[in-house]
């Protein structure tokens, strides 16, 4: 199986490179500066590996690279000004398509441009396939097995440790500063909207006694959910702090002089809480934990499995959230050997 991994360059391409090969699959590496794409191959010690030089505004190129793979996985962020054009020739190449993005009005823009363009090629597309939004939507998916129609669910993101976030990172959150700073889209009886409160202001982490508190933020999870849930209310939340940092704008140029990315060392120290807390239309409530280290090298992990799944055991043709794309119980289990883990508790509350 061949992948194609537009920006393989990147902070976060050069470590779904690294997965890629690790699993044995042949990747091509796509982005707009061949020497930079050279230098990325030969440190992962690829030097004879595909290298196909392609800008955002070359589609031939672009369609001609992703020809040579089975599927593409788009590393190149921010997303908001560079992801539809790399979804459109992954389409027009007739070939599967997974992105690494988090930034929340991208991940919908795709969902709401390119559902029917996607389906009539033949191309299964699904954004947001990172360390967070996979697990959070496959487990939300289990939990509406278990409780029927759902009144709300309400998705924490807790990160530990790690080094902060990288270079790419950074940039993507000032792309996303205004819904950052609105606190994100919250789904509310059948659509989604700016500037509806929390619900919830505080939460109880599995193992925790006192509550902390949390706020509203972009998550990912909040576009892909309703999608295939029954729900009258989805929200994305925080630790409170969090979403206070990031909501004031650092200078492009101090990002600029920062490190690129957290050193390998750091990244060991990490340590990731996602909570998905369900309360079904009866009142009955459940909640889904997925825990693990390393929220750059699982989204490398979770992005190569997600291109990998859409190969080898395709889905129906569209944009897709990933519990539509994927058997939420064989994802969840194939990241054990990661050190991912996942759990879901009926009559949980926690808050
Ligand atoms: N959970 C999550 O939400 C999650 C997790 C991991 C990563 N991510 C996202 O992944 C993205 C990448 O992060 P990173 O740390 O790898 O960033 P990075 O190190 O800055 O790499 C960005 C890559 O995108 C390419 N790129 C940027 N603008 C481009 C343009 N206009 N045309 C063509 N290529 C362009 C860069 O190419 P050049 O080198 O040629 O500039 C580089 O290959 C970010 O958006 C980040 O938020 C999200």
């Amino acid at each position: 199986m061949k992948i194609a991994i537009y920006g393989a360059n990147g902070y976060q391409g050069r470590l779904v490179l690294a997965e890629a090969t690790r699993r044995g699959l042949d990747v091509v590496l796509v982005g707009r500066d061949g020497t930079r794409l050279r230098g990325a191959a030969t440190a992962a010690g690829l030097s004879d590996a595909d290298v196909r030089p392609a800008a955002l505004d070359g589609r031939d190129a672009l369609v001609a690279a992703f020809r040579e793979a089975d599927a593409v996985i788009n590393c190149a962020g921010p997303f908001t000004p560079t992801g539809a054009a790399v979804v459109r020739a992954a389409i027009a190449a007739g070939r599967h398509y997974v992105d690494t993005a988090g930034e929340q009005p991208y991940i919908k823009e795709v969902f709401d441009t390119f559902g029917a363009e996607a389906e009539a090629a033949g191309v299964t597309v699904v954004p947001a396939a990172n360390d967070a939004c996979v697990p959070g939507d496959l487990i939300a998916g289990l939990l509406a097995e278990r409780l029927g129609p759902l009144e709300e669910i309400a998705g924490t993101h807790v990160i530990t440790g790690g080094g902060g976030p990288s270079r790419g990172s950074l940039r993507s959150v000032i792309e996303s500063m205004d819904i950052i700073k609105a606190g994100g889209l919250v789904y509310d009886d059948g659509d989604w909207h700016v500037g509806l409160p929390a619900r919830h202001t505080s939460i109880v982490l599995p193992g925790g006694s006192a509550a902390i508190p949390v706020a509203k933020f972009p998550l990912p999870e909040v576009v892909t959910i309703p999608r295939h849930v029954q729900v009258r209310h989805v929200e994305g939340l925080v630790e409170a702090a969090l979403s206070a940092r990031l909501s004031i704008p650092i200078d492009p140029e101090i990002i600029a002089g920062l490190p690129e990315g957290p050193t390998e060392e750091a990244r060991r120290t990490q340590r990731f809480t996602y909570v998905i807390d369900a309360v079904a239309a009866d009142g009955r409530r459940a909640r889904g934990v997925v825990e693990g280290p390393d929220t750059y090298g699982t989204t490398a992990v979770i992005a190569v499995e997600s291109a990998r799944r859409l190969v080898t055991d395709p889905a129906k043709p569209g944009v897709l959230a990933p519990a539509q794309a994927y058997d939420p119980v064989g994802f969840l289990g194939s990241l054990l050997p990661h050190g991912i883990r996942w759990t879901i508790e009926e009559g949980m509350s926690g808050s």
